[in-house]
């Protein structure tokens, strides 16, 4: 059977993306930012899992406000890289797993969760800036990422949004959905986006060190209880994109019920004008 192996957490600011495209990596101020992944790269060479589950949001790319689906689940062979106003990102396209993809959406769906099937479906920074941060920058005569991927969406963008409690319940359906797949496959969960931050209006910039420090401290020690926060605690002390955290209790639903290990921890501000976290969880 196909087992969940761990977990990794991210946040996925675009200019993290720009500067690694433009060639920006070696500055000091994007050094700082790298730096916390260093050991991430080397720990993914090391534990490359067969599939990688990967929770993000779209950014109003692949749906516009015409549709908008609360967790939409990517089912196809393959994910084309989304143009977010200056043409797509110069990384593989991504490589799906159909075969994984629509055995968790049986599973998850007759599980009363409600995922939207989407088989074309464009991937933005939400996705990409997660792998080149895990991945670096494949090689040209090897372009490709390390192992197919199945994108999951969720609406953490125009609200309602769904609850901290409502995702991670849905990440134990995931882990129920993998752990019933019947192939010898190591599956990774990443939950992406986040830290504290917000972009628009008169709190744009907001940090909250404290709020964050909490979050991470919770989500590895106490996930079920950090799943209670209400969505309106998030949009006060972390911000109004701080939301997309409610995405990393998914990847933590996933885990199994012991204590995980903490095989890597990262904090840094700014980059942008946000914080960024980031952890990798392993099952014991
Ligand atoms: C920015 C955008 C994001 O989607 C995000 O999660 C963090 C930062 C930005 O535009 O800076
Ligand atoms: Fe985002």
């Amino acid at each position: 059977m196909a087992r969940i192996t761990a977990s990794v957490y991210t946040s996925h600011v675009p200019a993290i993306g720009a500067a690694l495209d433009l060639g920006k990596s070696g500055e000091p101020y994007w050094q700082k930012v790298f730096s916390g992944y260093e050991f991430s790269k080397q720990w993914l060479r090391d534990n490359t899992p067969d599939v990688i589950f990967l929770v993000y949001n779209d950014h109003a790319n692949a749906f516009s406000l015409e549709l908008i689906p609360t967790f939409a689940i990517g089912c196809a062979a393959e994910f084309a890289i989304a143009d977010e106003g200056w043409g797509p990102r110069p990384v593989p396209a991504v490589k799906g797993h159909p075969e994984l993809a629509a055995h968790i959406a049986q599973s998850v769906i007759q599980d009363d969760f409600d995922l939207t099937i989407v088989n074309k479906m464009p991937v933005d920074h939400g996705l990409t800036v997660p792998l080149s941060l895990m991945c670096g920058q494949p090689p040209a005569d090897k372009f490709e990422w390390p192992c197919p991927v199945i994108p999951f969406a969720v609406n953490v963008v125009q609200y309602p949004v769904p609850s901290g409690r409502r995702c991670y319940n849905l990440g134990r359906a995931i882990r129920k959905a993998v752990e019933s797949f019947d192939a010898p496959l190591k599956v990774q969960v990443w939950g992406t986006g986040g830290m504290s931050h917000q972009l628009q209006g008169p709190r744009a910039g907001l940090i909250n060190r404290e709020f964050d420090a909490a979050f991470l401290d919770q989500l590895i020690a106490a996930p079920a209880v950090l799943a209670q926060k209400p969505h309106i605690d998030y949009v006060r002390e972390a911000g109004s994109e701080g939301i997309e955290l409610v995405m990393w209790l998914i990847a933590r639903g996933a885990m199994n019920d012991t204590l995980p290990r903490v095989a890597h921890r990262f904090y840094h501000v700014p980059a942008s004008n946000t914080a960024v976290g980031h952890l990798i969880l392993e099952n014991t």
